[in-house]
């Protein structure tokens, strides 16, 4: 490849820790070619090196600040496992999420003019649209760790022990430039709802709101909630933007059925599907497209049959039926 489009992939890479080995891995091989043995070797030499000091995965170049030990037993450290490649997305949240990376990677610009950058944000919709999975992607496609808090685990250890624990957690995603979530959000409102009486619980859900509203991340909070219109408006108001997941409609319905069976054969017309698709959720367009490649793997079949797609949405049918009688 032309040097000047290696040089263009490194800096595209910046952040993504694999995926700038791989483009130094390039650049040496290239070298390698051409004869240039002293400059690969020593250009390995400082690959290698950059290995033994920078952390692993998402951290990309940037050391990880030594975690608050207390905060264990309610953070945990994801390694996204999803980027943007995995995602349908309606065009307005592409463009909310565009706008929030632009001025992420633009915000010493911003700064200059006395302007912040959005970093608190919410995630509402209903289950399986996609809420915990743009979180993961978020975080990889900035190069940001990712740190999922445990709301129910913080809350009881809050009011058990010390009020230092929340404290420590902001405090280290105030310095360390992360993606800090907190997922199930309504695990809040709704201890905030049954506190009633119990004067501490309200007090400690109180402080982590006032928390919230306080803290300028280095990186971004993001919380995620599927009750989104039972959130009372003083949680709304602490978040810089909202960003709203729906149901896939039958445009997103063919887009997802597109993506899902981008890389197998079909022998199927996906739009005779979309209108017995209407109400399901990507997570269960997810399950079906997924049944159904199994099918036609079991049935060694070269490509996924019109009947093997049916048989795998009378599945989802039934236990979507069986879900929805539960809950009533
Ligand atoms: N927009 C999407 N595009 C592609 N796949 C999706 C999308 N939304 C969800 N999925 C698939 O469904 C799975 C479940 O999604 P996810 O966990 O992000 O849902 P959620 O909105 O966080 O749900 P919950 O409210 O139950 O936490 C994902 O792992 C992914 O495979
Ligand atoms: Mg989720």
């Amino acid at each position: 490849m032309a040097r000047g489009e290696l040089m263009k992939k490194l800096l595209a890479s910046y952040g993504r820790d694999e995926e700038f080995r791989a483009v130094v891995e390039q650049i040496i091989t290239d070298e390698e070619k051409k004869n240039n043995n002293v400059l690969a070797r020593s250009l390995r030499k400082t690959l290698d090196n950059i290995g033994h000091t920078a952390a692993p995965q998402t951290a990309g170049l940037s050391r990880l600040l030594p975690f608050p030990d207390e905060a264990k037993e309610f953070i945990q450290r994801i390694d996204p496992r999803h980027t943007s490649q995995d995602i349908v997305l309606s065009h307005e949240n592409l463009e909310q999420f565009v706008g929030l990376i632009q001025e992420f990677r633009q915000a010493d610009r911003l700064k200059r003019h006395g302007l912040s950058v959005r970093s608190k944000l919410l995630f509402c919709g209903p289950p399986g649209t996609g809420k915990t999975l743009c979180a993961e992607a978020f975080a990889a496609e900035l190069g940001l760790p990712l740190f999922h808090v445990r709301l129910d685990s913080l809350i009881s250890s809050y009011l058990g022990e010390t009020a230092s624990n929340i404290r420590k957690t902001f405090e280290f995603a105030r310095r360390q430039p992360c993606v800090l979530f907190f997922d199930e959000f309504d695990a809040l409102a709704r201890s905030r709802d049954e506190s009633g009486e119990h004067n501490e619980l309200r007090r400690v859900v109180n402080s982590l709101l006032i928390f919230i509203e306080q803290i300028a991340p280095s990186g971004f909070l993001i919380a995620a909630t599927n009750l989104d219109r039972h959130l009372d408006p003083a949680i709304w108001r602490r978040f810089d933007e909202v960003v709203w997941f729906e149901l896939p409609d039958a445009g997103m319905i063919r887009k997802y059925l597109a993506h899902a069976f981008k890389n197998t054969k079909i022998a199927f017309d996906p739009d005779a599907f979309i209108a017995e698709l209407d109400g399901f959720s990507y997570a269960d367009l997810e399950k079906v497209c997924i049944q159904a490649l199994k099918l036609s793997i079991l049935e060694s079949s070269k490509q996924v049959s019109d009947t093997q797609f049916r048989a795998a949405l009378r599945q989802a049918k039934r236990r979507r039926k069986r879900e929805a009688q539960v809950e009533s």
